[in-house]
């Protein structure tokens, strides 16, 4: 009898306004790892959690609404950056609420410890949990936990 496995979980990994420009951008803040070379280590690793991994990157507000109302029925889970976004954006955050799979929102820097502008996330209280202040890192342990929150995949006969 074969076995096929069914098809890979897929997860969303949207980056918000300048991070684009992640590795040359504020460095001593937000570390040297560029936007590709994050996005290629989360295709990686989803590789081998059996999580297909697509990322999607945006300076405009609306781009990033379109694109999470996109990913409603879509997707088994998301990882959102939303960068300046975060502090402002009522329209991300209604859109992030209507979501009905595990959401996990990041950032590189501690923004707890920052600028007191920053210290609000109007994201946190529709988000399942937020990873902040490990850099890159954040977003590998954001794809982990979500694989965690994920039934296992079914074998298919
Ligand atoms: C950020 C923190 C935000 O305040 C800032 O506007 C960003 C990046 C972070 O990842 O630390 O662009 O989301």
């Amino acid at each position: 009898m074969s076995h096929s496995t069914a098809p890979p979980r897929k997860i969303l990994v949207v980056h918000g306004p300048n991070l684009n420009l992640l590795g040359r951008r504020e460095p001593e803040i937000y570390g040297r790892t560029t936007l590709e070379q994050i996005n290629r280590g989360l295709v990686e690793h989803g590789a081998r959690l059996g999580i297909a991994v697509e990322a999607f990157q945006s300076n405009h507000e609306g781009q990033i609404v379109d694109r999470i109302q996109q990913a409603a029925g879509g997707c088994d889970g998301l990882i959102i950056n939303a960068a300046a976004y975060t502090h402002t954006s009522i329209a991300i955050r209604d859109a992030l609420a209507m979501l009905e799979v595990p959401v996990i929102e990041v950032h590189l820097s501690n923004i707890h410890k920052r600028e007191e502008f920053r210290q609000a996330s109007l994201m946190a209280a529709v988000v399942t949990g937020q990873i902040v202040g490990l850099g890159a890192s954040g977003y590998r342990l954001a794809l982990q936990a979500i694989a965690e929150m994920l039934p296992a995949p079914m074998a298919v006969a």
